[in-house]
């Protein structure tokens, strides 16, 4: 059987309707609009209510994201949720969504954990499951509460992330098989895992009332650190999967980058010489939601008419893990 590259055809993204400012934040810690913004770029970010789990954001990305397609949930084959804030340890959040958005029980799930590079991580594996015509459609549902495990009392972390889900459903190219997903590089560096982990909660670090003292159910992080391998990597692996698409850096008409930091997100830019009006960003908007970003920016560009037909969009990961990603993609909807 020959093998059919796999196309996104319909995207959905949800965040909550909370709204925490930079000046909310200057009531809880030691911090400031200034610091933030000119630190980050983030100026506010969305939070969930104590009542929504990831998969309850999940569930609305992934349904937006299925009418997006034309499809409906019966017809969806599997779901892949990247996610670093799953409802519980087990069962797979991938699992809640299906019941909950009427998958049929016959569709595979699963959780994949991978940072902040999830999303490029759960194209790939959905495009491998395409490829070869056994599945007519995969979800890949990123959904992320990252304040369920933000230190509040932590100011180096606390401002910078927030909430939210986006999907993309991923089918085997019909027709014109240029506007598909092109290439995929991935790359993981797990010598440096300790600069971003919660370290309690798993087998290493049960959770007991000292390490629940100590915090350690939340996420640390050494920003200073991760922030010069970030700066180095994202352009390197984003050069490696434009060659492998063919193409050349001015080629890309759109890139999304993880939403981390904006300051990452311009040098990388810079360093790959790509115009700063051909970067997707919601930083300043949504902050840091970890593996969904970069299915929110996609979602939220292609609604607003930015990405058309024929476009290529690269996207680029980076964070736990460490995990390095890229992918270029020609857009077929
Ligand atoms: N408000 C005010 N001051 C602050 C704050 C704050 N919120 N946070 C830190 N500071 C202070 C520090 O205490 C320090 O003060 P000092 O000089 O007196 O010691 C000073 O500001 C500088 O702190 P740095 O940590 O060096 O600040 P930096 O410029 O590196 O910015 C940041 C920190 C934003 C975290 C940056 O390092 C970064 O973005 N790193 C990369 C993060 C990343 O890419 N992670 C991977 C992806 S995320 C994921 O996977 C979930």
């Amino acid at each position: 059987m020959s093998l059919r590259p796999g196309v996104i055809t319909g995207v959905g993204s949800y965040v909550p309707d909370r709204v925490l400012t930079n000046a909310d934040l200057e009531k809880i810690v030691e911090t400031s609009d200034e610091w933030i913004v000119s630190h980050t770029g983030i100026r506010e970010r969305r939070i969930a209510s104590d009542d929504q789990a990831s998969s309850d954001l999940g569930a609305q990305a992934a349904l937006a994201a299925i009418e997006d397609a034309g499809l409906a949930p019966e017809d969806i084959d599997y779901i892949i949720c990247p996610t670093v804030t799953p409802d519980q340890l087990f069962p797979c959040t991938a699992n809640t969504i299906q019941a909950a958005i009427g998958v049929p029980n016959a569709a595979g799930a699963f959780d994949l954990l991978s940072g902040c590079t999830g999303f490029i991580y759960g194209l790939q594996v959905a495009q491998q499951f395409v490829a070869g015509g056994a599945m007519g459609a995969v979800l890949v549902v990123a959904a992320e509460k990252l304040t369920s495990i933000t230190n509040w009392t932590d100011r180096s972390t606390c401002v910078l992330f927030g909430d939210g889900a986006g999907a993309a459903i991923v089918q085997p190219t019909e027709g014109d098989a240029g506007n598909c997903l092109l290439s995929f590089v991935l790359e993981s560096y797990g010598e440096y895992g300790y600069l971003l982990d919660v370290p309690g909660g798993g087998s290493r670090r049960p959770l007991t009332q000292e390490s629940l003292a100590a915090n350690e159910n939340c996420l640390r992080m050494n920003g200073p650190e991760l922030y010069k391998i970030a700066v180095r990597g994202v352009p390197e692996v984003a050069e490696k999967a434009i060659t492998r698409a063919g193409l050349t850096n001015a080629d890309i008409d759109w890139v999304i980058m993880h939403q981390a930091n904006m300051r990452i997100i311009e040098a990388g830019a810079r360093r790959l010489d790509i115009p700063e009006d051909r970067l997707v960003v919601n930083i300043d908007r949504l902050g840091n939601t970890s593996g969904a970003s970069i299915a929110i920016a996609l979602d939220e560009a292609y609604r607003d008419g930015r990405i058309q037909t024929g476009n290529n969009v690269l996207l680029v990961g980076f964070g736990a893990g460490f995990s390095l990603g890229a992918a270029v993609l020609r857009w077929g909807k």
